[in-house]
C-alpha cells in the first residue's frame, strides 16, 4: 500500500511516498530554518507562506522520486495536529484536496506519533509495547506505546519544551538559529561541570519535567557576563546546560521503562539527534538491560517519511477523515 504523506507543522514542508509503512520510496524536504534565522525563531506567518509556496511542487518531486504517478497512490496521510496552527493548515488543506482529486482516503497523523513512528524506519524489527521519550521544539513526553495506535503520556514537561530551551539558550548566546544541533557540537570541547545549571523537579509527579527554570538560568549567565564585560565559558556552558536537559530526561525516561517492563526505549523528535542524551540513554539502557532504539539522524527532524509510517498504522487501525477535517495547534497524543 503506498502512501503520498504531507507534514507542515513547523518549519519544514516535507512530502513522502512509503510503502506498507516501512519502506521509504521518497522523502522530499523542503526547510524554511534560514529564512526563520533572520528572525531568531520560526515566525509563524512566513511559515505557513513558504509551505505554500513549496507544497504541490514537493509532492510532485516526492513521486518522481518514488518513480511513481499519481495513479500509484492508495491513499493520503497528513500531519493534522500538533504544530503552528496556520503552518498545519496548508498540509491539512493540500492533502484533503489531493485525496479528494484522487478518489483516495484521507488518513490524519498526530505529529508526535509520526516521531515515535520514524524509529520503525530505522529499525524494522521494532515493534511495540515500549516506552518512547519524545523531545522535540514544540513537545518534551515519555510517551507509553501500548500499540501502533494506542499511545498515554506517562510524564511531560510542565513548561518549555526540552529543544525551545535549546533554541533560547543559543539565541541568547549568539550561537544561530535553530541552536540545539549548534550547541550540541560546541559541548564537544566543553567541560560538563563548568556551570552549576539547576535540574528542576515537579512535586508528586516524579515523570513530569520543567525546563523554564533552566532556560532563565543561561540568560542570566549571559547578560551577567555581558554587563561585567566577562567572557562565558562557550563551549563549557554548551556541555554544561546538554548535561542538565539529558539529567532531566534520561533518569525519567529509565523511571517510565521500568514502571511498564518492557524491556523495550525508544527516543523521537529532533532532540533525539544530541549526542549528550543519546550517550546517556545508551549507559542507562547497557546498566538497566533495556533494549535501546535511537532513529536514524536523518530521521529525528521532522520529515515526511515519519507520518508515512505512523499513517499506514492509523489506516490500518481504521482512522480515516472527510473533508471536515480541521488543524489543531495542540492535542493529546492518546486521543490520536
Ligand atoms: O522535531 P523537530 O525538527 O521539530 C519539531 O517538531 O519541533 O525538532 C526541532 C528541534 C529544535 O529545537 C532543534 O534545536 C532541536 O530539535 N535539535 C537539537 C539537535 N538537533 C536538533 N537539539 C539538541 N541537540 C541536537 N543535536
Amino acid at each position: 500500500m503506498n502512501i503520498l504523506a504531507v507534514e507542515s507543522s513547523c518549519d519544514e514542508t516535507a512530502v513522502a511516498v512509503v510503502t506498507d509503512g516501512r519502506t521509504v520510496r521518497s522523502d522530499a524536504i523542503a526547510s524554511q530554518a534560514d529564512m526563520h534565522a533572520l528572525y531568531g525563531g520560526v515566525v509563524p506567518e512566513i511559515a505557513s507562506r513558504k509551505h505554500v509556496e513549496a507544497i504541490a511542487a514537493l509532492a510532485d518531486r516526492a513521486l518522481t522520486e518514488a518513480g511513481m504517478g499519481r495513479g500509484d497512490i492508495d491513499a493520503v496521510a497528513v500531519t493534522y495536529a500538533p504544530g503552528l496552527i496556520g503552518a498545519v493548515l496548508v498540509g491539512v488543506n493540500f492533502a484533503k484536496a489531493a485525496a479528494f482529486a484522487l478518489g483516495k482516503p484521507l488518513v490524519p497523523v498526530h505529529h508526535v506519533r509520526g516521531h515515535i513512528a520514524a524509529n520503525y524506519i530505522t529499525h524494522p524489527d521494532l515493534e511495540p509495547p515500549f516506552v518512547c521519550l519524545c523531545v522535540s521544539g514544540g513537545n518534551t513526553m515519555i510517551v507509553d506505546v501500548k500499540t501502533y495506535t494506542d499511545m498515554e503520556i506517562l510524564g511531560a514537561t510542565r513548561d518549555d519544551a526540552a529543544g525551545e530551551c535549546f533554541d533560547k539558550a543559543a539565541r541568547v548566546l549568539g550561537i544561530g538559529y535553530p541552536g540545539g544541533a549548534p550547541m550540541d557540537k560546541l559541548a564537544q570541547g566543553g567541560d560538563d561541570k563548568a556551570y552549576d545549571l539547576p535540574r528542576a523537579h515537579v512535586a508528586d509527579a516524579p515523570l513530569d519535567m520543567s525546563f523554564s527554570g533552566l532556560k532563565t538560568a543561561v540568560v542570566n549567565l549571559a547578560h551577567n557576563a555581558r554587563q561585567k564585560g566577562e567572557e562565558l565559558d562557550l563551549p563549557g556552558l554548551a556541555a554544561s546546560f546538554g548535561a542538565a536537559v539529558s539529567d532531566t530526561l534520561v533518569p525519567r525516561t529509565m523511571m517510565a521503562a521500568r514502571q511498564k517492563g518492557y524491556g523495550k526505549i525508544a527516543i523521537a523528535g529532533g532532540v533525539a539527534a544530541n549526542s549528550r542524551i543519546r550517550a546517556d540513554l545508551k549507559a542507562a539502557c547497557a546498566r538497566s538491560g533495556d533494549r535501546l532504539y535511537l532513529p536514524a539522524l536523518s530521521l529525528c527532524g521532522d520529515n515526511g517519511a515519519m507520518i508515512g509510517c505512523q499513517g499506514y498504522y492509523e489506516y490500518l487501525a481504521g482512522k480515516r477523515a472527510g473533508m471536515e477535517l480541521n488543524a489543531y495547534a495542540t492535542r493529546d497524543i492518546s486521543l490520536g
